[in-house]
């Protein structure tokens, strides 16, 4: 099996591997995470797979962007060593398969409780890039906060010796977190889909102002998404960072988390909210300076 062997190619270079999984059309979300791993790790992988797995909906699937060569030139000048872009057969030589991991419990709330199914399909092809590239590190965006628990919990339950590194959300310079989706917004409908940041800053503020009400924190956001025309919201919930338990006060690590439907598309965000010595700080993510240039059709 070809991603086996390039696997294999990768582990018999010398020094410490880092992983990067994605599902394409990379964007500086991507980018800052395998810039995370160059500058960790002696050899960098980055996986390009649109899993149908975690896809519930087949419109979804079959119309998530794809370009393999402009993603494989984003990819090598950033700094990846070797890309491995497995086809779905390679992937699943039994579909579907036999074999599900699933992480019920971290599951359940969120993007668990609107996308059934959802967290069973990345927890399983991620145990599968794990398995094969046997790297000492993996690296995650925040932008997908219950994501990177579920890894980890995955990860920490099946003994995996892998180090999993969880990397800020990346912004266009007016805050919208960047998405592979964003693509998908019209002109008017990206200025809508703001609302998401900019409720989601409106509650940082209130925490770092002192209120540590989970449910003040998160009407702060579902209000703002609420009262925009063109948005509606799905949810607007408070979590813990390591095993997603709904919460209702901000005194440990903790994440708010959104997800709405502008126009025909879903987008999620969040804010997570740190206790660094003994005080609660918001990673509100790193803003970039200029326009993303490396997605287009958004603006
Ligand atoms: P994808 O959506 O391509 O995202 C790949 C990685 O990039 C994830 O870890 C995601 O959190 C991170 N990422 C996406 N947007 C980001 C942003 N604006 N800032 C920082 N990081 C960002 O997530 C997946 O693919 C898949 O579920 C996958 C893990 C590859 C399993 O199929």
């Amino acid at each position: 099996m070809e991603i086996v062997a390039t696997f294999a190619e990768a582990r018999g270079r010398n020094g410490r591997i880092g992983l990067v999984p994605t599902m394409g059309f990379l964007h500086e979300g991507h980018v800052s995470l395998i810039e995370a791993a160059r500058s960790e790790c002696d050899v960098v992988i980055m996986t390009l797979f649109v899993n149908p797995l975690q896809f519930e909906e087949r419109v979804d699937l079959d119309r998530y962007p794809r370009d393999l060569e402009r993603d494989a030139a984003i990819a090598e000048s950033a700094g990846v060593d070797v890309i491995v872009a497995p086809s779905v057969e390679e992937m699943y030589p039994v579909w579907p398969p036999a074999t599900v991991v699933q992480v019920p419990g971290l599951a359940d709330i969120m993007e668990g409780a609107h996308r059934p199914g959802h967290f069973d399909g990345v927890a399983t092809v991620v145990a599968k890039l794990f398995a094969g590239a046997q790297a000492n590190r993996a690296y995650f965006g925040r932008k997908d906060a219950q994501q990177l628990a579920v890894v980890r919990a995955m990860a920490r339950d099946l003994s995996f010796p892998i180090e999993v590194r969880g990397m800020p959300i990346l912004r266009e310079s007016d805050g919208l977190a960047l998405s592979s989706r964003n693509v998908f917004l019209e002109p008017d409908r990206r200025a809508a889909a703001l609302s998401l940041n900019m409720g989601l800053m409106a509650a940082a503020d209130a925490v770092e102002a002192g209120e540590r009400d989970a449910k003040q924190v998160a009407s702060l956001a579902w209000d703002r998404m609420d009262q925009t025309p063109g948005v509606e919201p799905e949810y607007a919930e408070v979590a813990s960072q390591d095993d997603v338990v709904s919460q209702d006060s901000l005194n440990e690590p903790t994440f708010l988390a959104v997800a709405a439907r502008v126009g025909d598309v879903r987008l999620i965000d969040n804010v997570h909210f740190d206790v660094i010595d003994g005080e609660v700080v918001a990673d509100r993510g790193t803003r970039l300076q200029h326009q993303s240039i490396l997605y287009e059709g958004g603006h």
